[in-house]
């Protein structure tokens, strides 16, 4: 008997590769029936046997009981043809990522099915509407976009085409909370939440990569321990690997007419053209022996004796100056407080978004002795200093201003001049990025954080941490880096330049 609480009682999925194997268990298991189908005799047959084996598993560790494994078992079942899916009332589509391809079944699924019968596709990059264009019926189809592994990733994106009814997502919705998964509605734009709200994090490192700020893992390192991501973006490449995310870049790039936010870099276009894919050829960003990540160890200058150590002076511009003073008075540094530094002393700028070549020439400062530190952070709330060295600098001060920090237990990445160091422009990027898609009405700022915690692992959504770091302080790194680099991409979105301005939370929506 079906669910009485079932808001679809009979699916079918087509496709039975990666996702669609993944998407029947995961409604086999919410007590749905699942009909599968695939062209592929052998796809169909081995994605049974995979079921099956999870399933077993499951029943050895006890999280499922005999009855369980039998009342999966019969809610499944396979079709040889098209026409077997005849009674179905939810068709999830999961075939190859071919417009013409998916376009053509479901017109050919179209004269088959109920016509109350609503029809989805798992597409990442196709459009909705353009898929459902096809149909007689255009306003029966939307996206419902599961991500990979779906057991695991517990987010789902509907999505609304153009001709897509309100009545029929808010189903979707329903089923996807039924299924125990999170449901997020998109508006059919490219790359949708999750891989659109992304592109920022990805590119914005690679930007820095290019502009030989710092290293791969130099990068990594800092964006995982200043800014608490679980994964640096060379990592997260090196996983998804550049077969697969360099065409994504492109693609999302180009569908928004070469919006300069998301410029890809040629770096993944030249690594991808090498063969370096990532992890799964032992060879990408790392290298992977045996498939374990070979992590170099971090890069460090000759230490200086904590007595021939200059003294320091602090730029009254520093933001979070008085926890900069709080540190080098717990390193036992000889601080300067005059309003000029002496000529012996280290200066430290700590500027948001400006670089610190910038920093010192509207200060007036002598470069050879200015180092910048990066502030965004309250230093209780990460794990690592990171210092920009500017061309100009001496290479007695870069040391010193190195063995300073290095007297504190935090981790220390030195950097090469950059306007935002790693951190401020990595996730004023991305937060930017979200803002606009908020502007856009892709999505609501709540899904979109959600999206972004759930989809991407984030610490937390976007736009909570655009809160969290102040949008004010977003807007003045942006408003910065655009005055450094004179480049399109870092302008601010009106979402963002709108809340900062008037003190609003970035997650506010206009009544
Ligand atoms: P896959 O290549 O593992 O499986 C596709 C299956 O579809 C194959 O078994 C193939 O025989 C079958 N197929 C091809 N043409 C067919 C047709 N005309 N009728 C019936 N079956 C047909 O692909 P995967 O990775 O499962 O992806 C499927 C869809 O899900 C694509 O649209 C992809 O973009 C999307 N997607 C993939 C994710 C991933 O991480 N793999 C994540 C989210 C979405």
């Amino acid at each position: 008997m079906p669910h009485p609480h079932n808001v679809f009682n009979f699916v079918a999925i087509l496709g039975a590769g990666a996702m669609g194997k993944g998407i029947a268990q995961l409604i086999v298991q919410a007590g749905v029936k699942v009909v599968i189908y695939d062209t592929n005799p052998q796809a169909l047959e081995s994605a049974k046997t995979s079921i099956t084996q999870q399933w077993e598993r499951m029943l050895e560790k006890n999280r499922i009981t005999p009855e369980d494994l039998k009342a999966y078992a019969s809610r499944l079942t396979l079709a040889a043809q098209l026409e077997d899916l005849r009674e179905c009332d939810l068709v999830i589509e999961a075939i190859v990522e071919n417009l013409t391809v998916k376009a053509q079944v479901f017109k050919s699924l179209e004269s088959i099915l109920k016509p109350e019968c609503l029809l989805t596709s798992n597409t990442s990059s196709l459009s909705i509407t353009a898929i459902s264009s096809a149909l007689n019926n255009p306003k029966r189809l939307l996206g419902l976009h599961f991500f990979n592994p779906v057991m695991l990733m517990k987010v789902v994106e509907v999505i609304r085409g153009l001709h897509s009814r309100a009545e029929d997502s808010a189903r979707l919705t329903e089923f996807v909370k039924q299924l125990g998964h999170t449901p997020v509605l998109a508006q059919d734009t490219p790359g949708f939440i999750v891989n659109h709200a992304s592109r920022g994090y990805s590119s914005e490192s690679l930007r820095i990569a290019q502009e030989s700020i710092a290293e791969f893992a130099q990068i990594d390192l800092i964006l995982r321990d200043q800014a608490g991501f679980k994964l640096g973006p060379f990592e997260l490449l090196d996983l998804t690997a550049l077969d697969v995310s360099h065409p994504v870049m492109e693609a999302i790039y180009h569908q928004y007419y070469e919006e300069p936010r998301y410029r890809p870099s040629y770096i993944t276009a030249q690594r991808l053209a090498g063969g370096l894919l990532g992890k799964k050829v032992g060879q990408g960003f790392y290298t992977y022996t045996d498939g374990v990540k070979q992590q170099a160890p971090d890069i460090h200058g000759p230490l200086i004796d904590r007595e021939d150590l200059p003294s320091v002076w602090v730029s009254s511009k520093a933001a979070r100056r008085a926890e900069l003073y709080a540190l080098f008075k717990d390193l036992e540094l000889q601080i300067e407080t005059t309003a000029a530094p002496s000529a012996q002393a280290l200066c430290w700028v700590a500027p948001l978004g400006l670089d610190v070549t910038t920093a010192c020439v509207l200060e007036g400062l002598d470069p050879s002795r200015t180092v910048g530190i990066d502030m965004l952070f309250a230093p209780s709330q990460t794990r690592r200093w990171v210092m920009a060295t500017n061309p100009a600098l001496r290479a007695d001060m870069k040391q010193a201003g190195e063995s300073m920090l290095r007297l504190d237990s935090k981790a220390v990445s030195v950097i090469k001049d950059s306007a935002g160091f790693v951190t401020q422009r990595v996730l004023a990027c991305l937060i930017n990025i979200c803002c606009d898609m908020c502007q856009q009405g892709i999505c609501s700022p709540t899904d979109l954080d959600l999206a972004a915690t759930l989809g991407l692992g984030y610490p937390s959504g976007p736009l909570s941490m655009g809160d969290a770091l102040g949008g004010q302080n977003i807007l003045e790194i942006l408003f910065n880096m655009q005055t450094v680099y004179a480049d399109p991409r870092y302008r601010a979105s009106p979402w963002l330049r709108r809340r900062a301005a008037m003190g609003l939370s970035l997650l506010h929506m206009e009544a």
